[in-house]
């Protein structure tokens, strides 16, 4: 059983090559390594695959359609888990053209290769930030899900519904993944949680929105790979699951939280949030317990307290 990783050399999807490996599959990752942030982090990622007879890691562009179709075709692969995107929210208001044309073209081209060679499942990370400013939360997937804050969450929306069409076209099994605020070891430094703990460790001015007001999801990344493993392994036809805590807390909380772990006080600055900025992002993740056995094992401070004490390892306060 072969397993194409696209962003394989990212946070989450190096994480997912990695469970597929333990479990012996064999993996193709495909990253472009971009510098959206510093790409020595992804290329210490991939090096983890080194010397792995298992494990291939192409450097290559989802944008790239030969490329996508032959590797899907060369290495007989059987499913697919596409995680490569360009994901930051904020970063797509000013790239929205280069949003689209990697997260939804992109994405087009892995469809169009899955259904040529029969790939059997088909797993697109989606995001929570579908859900814009919703009145309905927790959020949950009968939501129409229509009203973006921005290009990033769009072009997520419109790669979930770009899906659909295949589905119901050619057969194609896709679960659609709606992420939220994945974080932990290793995390993404363009994300809350290690911009906070560097702040803090370097005694750095940390911006927080509203007066730290905005409640997020946090999700550790443990329990987002356990369920997209679950997803792999479970064709369903056409699906929308989200995959997040349920545990909401406020980046005031968040902060605190930090502080107590480090001792020290966070320079807090605040602004008012962006319009790309949701007040709440909560997950109702009862379909994913129903169809995937997902069940999240690490709370919220369990997770900061592993993602502080790796952070602390690596830099020794
Ligand atoms: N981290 C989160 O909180 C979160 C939340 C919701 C959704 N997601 C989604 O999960 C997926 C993985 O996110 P992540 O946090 O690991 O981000 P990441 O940036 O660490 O990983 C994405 C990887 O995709 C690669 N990539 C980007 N453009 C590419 C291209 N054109 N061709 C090939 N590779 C390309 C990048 O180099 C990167 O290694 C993304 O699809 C993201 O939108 C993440």
């Amino acid at each position: 059983m072969t397993t194409l990783v696209t962003g394989g050399a990212g946070f989450i999807g190096s994480r997912l090559a990695m469970a597929l490996r333990q479990r012996g599959e064999q993996v193709v990752v495909l990253d472009n390594f971009n510098d959206y942030y510093d790409p020595a982090l992804k290329r210490q990622n991939a090096a983890y695959f080194d010397g792995d007879p298992g494990a291939v890691v192409i450097e290559g562009d989802v944008r790239d359609a030969a490329l996508v179709e032959r590797i899907v075709q060369e290495h007989r692969i059987e499913r697919i888990a596409h995680l490569a995107a360009m994901a930051g929210v904020r970063s797509s208001v000013e790239q929205a053209a280069l949003y689209y044309e990697v997260n939804v073209m992109g994405s087009l081209h892995l469809m169009e290769a899955a259904r040529k060679h029969g790939v059997r499942q088909f797993v697109q990370a989606s995001t929570s930030s579908v859900y814009g400013k919703t009145q309905q939360i927790p959020f949950i997937e009968t939501d129409t899900a229509d009203r973006p804050l921005a290009p990033y969450p769009a072009s997520k929306r419109a790669a979930e519904v770009l899906a659909h069409s295949y589905h119901h076209l050619f057969g194609l099994n896709v679960t659609c993944l709606r992420f939220f605020n994945v974080y932990g070891p290793q995390g993404r430094p363009d994300m809350m949680p290690l911009k906070v703990i560097r702040a803090i460790y370097e005694d750095q001015p940390i911006t927080l929105f509203n007066g730290g007001d905005l409640k997020r999801d946090w999700t550790y990344i443990d329990d987002i790979v356990n369920g997209v493993v679950a997803a792999l392994d479970r064709p369903l036809g056409y699906e929308i699951i989200n995959l997040g805590c349920g545990a909401p807390i406020s980046m005031t909380e968040f902060v605190d939280f930090i502080e107590q772990l480090s001792g020290k006080k966070a320079r807090r600055i605040n602004k008012p949030a962006p319009l790309s900025e949701p007040p709440i992002t909560y997950c109702d993740n009862s379909r994913a317990r129903r169809l995937l056995g997902f069940a999240p094992t690490i709370p919220v401070r369990e997770g900061l307290t592993r993602t502080w004490e790796w952070y602390n390892n690596l830099h020794k306060l």
